[in-house]
Parts: C-alpha cells; sequence; structure tokens
C-alpha cells in the first residue's frame, strides 16, 4: 500500500496520500553543515584508516585551499554538495564557515553560503588559522571584533569549537557573548574528542544547539535535560574519525531534545546523506527508528529554532521526500542504499 509519512509529532504520521505513487517521507530540517570549502583531504582519511588519530589540525589544509579559491569556484562546489544534499532529500540546510578564518574569507564564504541557505552560522573561532600560532587571545579578539563585524550582514548564528586542540571555554564563552550582544543566534560545538566543557557552556549560555556530544557525563546529560540547547549528534563523524557512538537512549531517556545531522565536512565527515545517519543512530546509539527520523526532522528544525519546518502542522512548509520503500523503516534497513526518489520543496 502507498503511504506518506509527513514529518512532524510522531502521533501524526503516517498519513495517507493518494497521489504520491510510491511511499514518501518528509526530512524538513537537517543542520551543521559546513558546505564552503575547496580542497580535498581523502589522504588524511586514508591515513586515519591507517591509524592516524582525528584532531582537527586538517582543517588548516582545508583553510589554505578556501583562501585561495575564487568565489566561481567555491560557488560552483557549494552548488554540487547542495544538489547531492537535496538529492539525499535535504530540504533545510545549516551552512557553517570556518575555513576562512581571516576577516575577508569568513566574511566571502558566508556571503556565498546565503545564497544557498539562510540558515548560515558564523564559526570564525573554528581553529587557530596558522598566522596566530601562539596567539590564541589575540586571534579570539579578531573574531569578535572586525571579523564579527564583517560576518554580521551574512549569518544569522554564531558557534565555536571548543574542545582541546581547538578553543578553550573561555575563549568560546567570549565568542559566545560577543555574538550575543551583537544579535547572533548561538551554537557550539562540544564533547567531539573527549569530555570538556562544551555541553555545559553551551547550556549556560543559551545556545540553541550544542553539536557532536560524543563524551557525556551525566552531569552533561542532566545538564541538557534541563534546558533548550539541542543534543545534535553527528553519527557520521563518529564512524569517519573511528570514535566511540554516544548513547542517545540515554539522553532521551533523562528528557533532552535531540537532533541529528550530517555535519558534511572535508575532513571528519564527507557525507551528504542523512538516510546513512539515520542507520547509524539505530543501529549503534540506541535509537529506534521513528527517534531517529524524528530527531532528522523535528529535532533539527528545533535546534534551528523553526517552527515552520520540520513538522506538520497549519502553515508549515509542505516539504517532501519520496522514498522507494515500503516504509520508513528502510532508511536503517538498507543502509546505503538511495532510496530517495523525489524530494518537494
Ligand atoms: O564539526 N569539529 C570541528 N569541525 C568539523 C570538522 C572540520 C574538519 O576537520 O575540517 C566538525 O567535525
Amino acid at each position: 500500500m502507498a503511504r506518506s509519512y509527513l514529518s512532524g509529532r510522531l502521533g501524526r504520521w503516517p498519513m495517507s496520500a493518494s497521489t504520491l505513487a510510491v511511499p514518501a517521507c518528509c526530512r524538513a530540517s537537517w543542520t551543521h553543515t559546513h558546505l564552503v570549502f575547496a580542497g580535498d583531504r581523502a589522504e588524511e582519511f586514508t591515513s586515519r584508516m591507517a591509524g592516524r588519530p582525528y584532531d582537527g589540525g586538517g582543517i588548516r589544509v582545508t583553510t589554505d585551499a578556501t583562501r585561495a579559491a575564487s568565489d566561481d569556484d567555491l560557488r560552483a562546489l557549494t552548488a554540487t554538495r547542495m544538489a547531492e544534499l537535496r538529492a539525499a532529500g535535504t530540504t533545510t540546510v545549516e551552512v557553517k564557515s570556518g575555513y576562512g578564518l581571516n576577516v575577508d574569507d569568513e566574511a566571502r564564504t558566508l556571503r556565498l553560503a546565503t545564497e544557498v541557505t539562510d540558515e548560515t552560522t558564523f564559526l570564525g573561532a573554528h581553529l587557530l588559522p596558522a598566522e596566530y600560532e601562539g596567539r590564541a587571545d589575540d586571534c579570539i579578539d579578531l573574531v569578535c571584533g572586525p571579523m564579527l563585524e564583517a560576518c554580521a550582514p551574512h549569518s544569522r548564528w554564531i558557534d565555536a569549537f571548543c574542545e582541546m586542540g581547538a578553543f578553550d571555554a573561555d575563549q568560546c564563552r567570549a565568542v559566545l557573548d560577543a555574538g550575543r550582544a551583537a544579535g547572533f543566534g548561538l551554537r557550539l560545538h562540544g564533547n567531539q574528542l573527549g569530555h570538556g566543557p562544551g555541553v555545559q557552556l553551551a547550556v549556560e549560555s543559551g545556545c540553541a544547539s550544542v553539536d557532536h556530544c560524543t563524551y557525556l557525563s551525566d552531569s552533561d546529560v542532566e545538564a541538557l535535560a534541563g534546558s533548550d540547547t539541542v543534543a545534535t549528534f553527528l553519527p557520521a563523524t563518529d564512524f569517519l574519525t573511528r570514535q566511540p557512538y554516544p548513547d542517545a537512549r540515554r539522553v532521551i531517556d533523562a528528557g533532552a531534545t535531540v537532533a541529528l545531522a550530517t555535519n558534511c565536512n572535508p575532513g571528519s565527515s564527507y557525507t551528504t546523506s542523512m538516510s546513512f545517519c539515520i542507520a547509524l543512530a539505530v543501529r549503534d546509539m540506541n535509537m529506534t527508528i521513528d527517534e531517529a527520523v524524528q530527531a532528522a526532522t523535528l529535532g533539527g528544525a528545533v535546534a534551528l529554532r523553526r517552527t515552520d519546518v520540520g513538522r506538520l502542522s497549519p502553515g508549515s512548509a509542505g516539504h517532501l521526500v519520496v522514498l522507494e520503500a515500503p516504509s520508513h523503516h528502510h532508511l536503517a534497513y538498507r543502509p546505503g542504499v538511495p532510496l530517495v526518489r523525489q524530494t518537494i520543496t
């Protein structure tokens, strides 16, 4: 029987849709990508598979290639990735910067990102660029001052990478405070490579989302559960960097809101497939298929503070994904198989 699945509160779907020839699943809002970049890091991936750990240091490799690329090159690369995302069923996407890392290139990559989405995020505090080696606090002053000013016209959100080897809690707090004062919505990368202060900082700062959450202590889970901060899991990153998977069950059972996203970027997660992320969440993070689809739709929308996508309600956008499958269970049951036949926006 042909059925259509519309995103939204689980109790509301599936709905019958006689106009659709094949079963459908609506997946509307997927957060956390870094789509505007040049260069290739396949060698880094290959050496990681041979045992070299991921530490984020390759961000500088992408930064060099991105700075050297023309607007037209970056535009073409981004368009190709957007087409890939759309063909895989993405209808709303957040694009972060973080590969310019100087005033002009952060502003430039964000301006290019605005050509493909309204959900743009200024990530000037992604990694210390080579020219600021040993001068992290000076770099934070740049990010919170001239860089933020140049990026503000092109960005809705601000973000920072709170991690050993990137920026510490005080530095990230300074970025979030400056962003809040300038009117940005707040987000944070945290707890990706080990336990750390990211989740607590995100909750204290009122971030809409803290992303990665691979390593969570009991107090992190408690803090998330008592907050409006969404825990956005990026399981393809854990897969491609050989990290352990977070236990989403523990976070959901505590009462926190969770989302799933691809984290499409050239270093830790070069995939555009949300179906793959859903499959990993079900296989390795103790989520049911319904929870994983909800995290990929409604969860993503909540993480972007959007009420017009990711749910079925009067006035919401009618974004639909048509699947060649008898049910949405096939998203996890048939990993790696391109089931999306059509994406409707
Ligand atoms: O979210 N964690 C920081 N940033 C990206 C990775 C960027 C890269 O390695 O190029 C991420 O995983």
